[in-house]
């Protein structure tokens, strides 16, 4: 059986996502570059961000800068609230205990707490770690290097070529020695949507014993997720690709595993009590923030939250489908160009990874700044993954709630400049 995270069967909801709309509250729509406006495809790297995000990060700065949960004064107290109110904010979305947010810098980072705190701490030679081909660096290095370093098992569920898993695979993957299954949500490149819930399902069935990390950096940025849904153990997304500031990512975990794991960082904050001899941890989700935070970076993911929730996640999914449902479309009649992973918008998220025969993904991207088209161009840390697709570097165009047709346009009139230069 394969397995598709498909979101939509028949006709897509209406989506209260009106990018027109949208835009007016993105500052940088303003500006052209070099006289023309920017047509930014790379919403995958990082988004763009609204005014609202822009101003919760300049009030913090401007109006209460202070340091958290140490000042007896109103600012440092106003900062602490907002701080806390953030993470309340982050957990809502998610469905999740407060408690369980565990503010890092990145989502690589939250995946690196669970490789360096649990992993480290739990997992022993001969144990078992599955990933998926899919997996961006961040979810596929520090496992690989665990096996190197402890003697794990290391076990890689691979793909068909269009991207999708097989539930069948599972059966001889995992086995009374695995211990994780760590796994992405949505791949960065083929935007390939596991069915994340149904996953978990399975490898317990098999054995209950796994926990289950999830990549969601391309997740809950762009559609529902909750963590009552997944019933995975951890789960790992960034700000900055979900209109937040950079330099602030979430880590969620369950209760009780936080409560068992050592802590990432020692230092500030993290300690209840110190002693020459000893030192008291500080409760979850503190144990694993030591020192002064990105207060201004959780603030402002706040205010993404509130907007994201605002448009709903439903919608922004409608909103993202229906735009890459338009954009497979426009591409797949471009002659000379092969689109990289699953065929239909329901399976995907909103990415395409693309090459144009002949033309070196390098060249493609640099004629399509020239109308400022913003593309990426590369393995897009995901290495194995190109290596097993058997291409080498591709073009990948993203897209998020600011997208409208006229930016595919601009890419497909750009692609026929790229094919008339080199062509
Ligand atoms: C699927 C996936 N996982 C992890 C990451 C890493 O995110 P960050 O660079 O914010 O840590 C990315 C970034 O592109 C991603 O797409």
């Amino acid at each position: 059986m394969t397995l598709t995270g498909k979101t939509h069967s028949g006709n897509l909801p209406p989506s209260t996502v009106d990018p027109g709309k949208i835009r007016k509250d993105f500052p940088i729509f303003s500006r052209l570059i070099n006289g023309k406006p920017l047509v930014y495809l790379d919403s995958t790297a990082t988004t763009l961000k609204p005014a609202k995000v822009i101003e919760a990060v300049t009030g913090y700065y401007s109006r209460y800068t202070a340091n958290v949960f140490r000042g007896i004064y109103a600012i440092s107290e106003e900062a602490t609230a907002k701080f806390e109110e953030s993470r309340g904010l982050v957990a809502g979305m998610i469905g999740a205990d407060p408690a369980e947010i565990v503010f890092v810098r990145n989502a690589s980072e939250a995946l690196n707490v669970v490789y360096s705190s649990w992993a480290k701490t739990f997992l022993h030679a001969g144990d078992e770690i599955i990933t998926t081909i899919l997996e961006h660096h961040s979810n596929f290095v520090p496992w690989q290097q665990m096996a190197l370093q402890s003697k794990t098992g290391f076990r890689i569920w691979q793909s068909d070529p269009k991207g999708n898993l097989s539930l069948n695979d599972l059966e001889s993957l995992v086995t009374k020695r695995t211990k994780l299954l760590a796994m992405t949500a949505v791949s960065n490149v083929t935007g390939t949507i596991l069915p994340v819930a149904g996953i978990v399902k399975r490898v317990r069935e098999i054995n209950p014993g796994i926990k289950v990390l999830v990549d969601a950096a391309q997740a809950v940025p762009h559609m529902p997720v909750k963590v009552g849904d997944w019933n995975a153990d951890f789960i790992a997304f960034s700000g900055h690709k979900m209109l937040g500031p950079t330099g602030i990512g979430v880590l969620w975990a369950r209760r009780e595993l936080l409560e068992v794991m050592p802590p990432y960082q020692y230092g500030g904050e993290m300690i209840r009590e110190v002693h020459r001899d000893r030192t008291v941890f500080h409760d979850i989700p503190h144990k694993f923030e030591a020192g002064t935070p990105h207060i201004a970076g959780v603030i402002g993911l706040g205010a993404a939250v509130r907007y994201l929730t605002s448009l709903g996640m439903q919608s922004v999914r409608t909103h993202e489908q229906a735009i890459t449902t338009y954009a497979l479309k426009r591409l797949q009649q471009v002659p000379g160009l092969k689109i990289y992973g699953p065929e239909t918008a329901d399976l995907r998220g909103g990415v395409i990874a693309f090459t144009l025969d002949g033309i070196h993904p390098h060249d493609t991207a640099q004629i399509l700044d020239t109308d400022n088209v913003c593309v990426r161009v590369g393995f897009h840390c995901a290495q194995p993954l190109h290596e097993y697709l058997g291409c080498g570097p591709t073009v990948r165009a993203s897209f998020y709630i600011y997208s409208t047709e006229d930016d595919i346009d601009a890419l497909i009139k750009g692609i026929e400049k790229v094919k008339k230069v080199f062509g």
